[in-house]
């Protein structure tokens, strides 16, 4: 008599939610769920598609190790733990639809919107807000929208404002000691019920699709923007900046990209 494997299939995971670059499941225990990385690109609300193969293997590893450091210096995260290559457990939140952007150097819609040369150095950082939804294209708002449609109250967008500068002055140290400039980047928070309290908590991910990253010595973008313009090389410059952070899935001594090899230091 032949030997007969029973497989067991997996059941199916009940689908949360599907963004344009994630996926939410439900997780395992209640109050948690599945965040899922994909290879999907989009850019200018969602006008430009595309995939970037191998993305979403290099943000989970990314966004799990600059959350975790995060929760180092005491920036509560929806983040609980990796599960696999393109997923993680997380905390489920109610997201506070606004995206927080932080910015240091002139670029991308600030340029625009301003007349700003590309590169120019902020005097200090800046914060701004959008209001996260598509369909307006994201439009920017200022605190008192947030407070006047009841999107935030006002105690929570003086800790998300708390938040967003600690979490900026940390990141650009970090990304400075792998020879990254922190151009900008974007944030987003949500609510999580826990010890019979309400808390701000830091969730969605922090990779080179939110950020703007820049070579420090060559100023070679590192991140979306070489999808959002057409530059080229867009998977070695997200596999360059894991490896530069050390979470390379094949560990990889040697630079990726080639204008890189150039700023190696010697
Ligand atoms: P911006 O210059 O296009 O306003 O973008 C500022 C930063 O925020 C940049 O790092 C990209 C990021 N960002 C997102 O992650 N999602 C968005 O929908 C937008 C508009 C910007
Ligand atoms: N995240 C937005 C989009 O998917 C905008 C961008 O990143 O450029 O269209």
């Amino acid at each position: 008599m032949q030997f007969q494997r029973k497989i067991f299939p997996m059941s199916p995971r009940k689908p949360i939610y599907e963004g344009k670059a994630k996926q939410l499941f439900e997780g395992p225990e209640p109050g948690t769920l599945i965040q899922h990385f994909k290879d999907d690109a989009t850019a200018f609300n969602n006008v430009k598609k595309g995939t970037i193969s191998g993305k979403g293997v290099l943000n989970n590893r990314i966004s799990e190790f600059l959350m975790l450091r995060l929760q180092e210096i005491g920036i509560p995260t929806h983040f609980i733990r990796s599960l696999n290559m393109r997923e993680q457990l997380v905390k489920a939140v109610q997201i506070i639809p606004i995206e927080v952007l932080v910015r240091n150097v002139a670029a991308g819609s600030l340029c625009k919107r301003f007349g700003l040369e590309e590169g120019k150095p902020l005097g200090q950082p800046l914060i701004e807000y959008t209001y996260k939804k598509d369909a307006l294209g994201d439009p920017f708002i200022s605190e008192e929208h947030a407070f006047a449609f009841g999107w935030a109250t006002p105690q929570e967008i003086d800790e998300i404002r708390m938040y967003a500068f600690r979490i900026n002055d940390y990141l650009s140290g970090l990304f400075m000691g792998v020879g990254i400039r922190l151009v900008d980047f974007k944030l987003e928070f949500g609510r999580l019920f826990e010890n019979e309290r309400e808390h701000i908590v830091l969730a969605d991910e922090i990779s080179p699709d939110n950020c703007r990253l820049w070579d420090f010595k060559t100023g070679y973008k590192l991140d979306k923007d070489r999808f959002r313009q057409d530059l080229g090389e867009i998977e070695d410059a997200y596999r360059e900046v894991a490896r530069r952070l050390g979470v390379m899935p094949q560990e990889s001594d040697s630079n990726i990209i080639p204008v890189a090899k150039e700023t190696k230091k010697k």
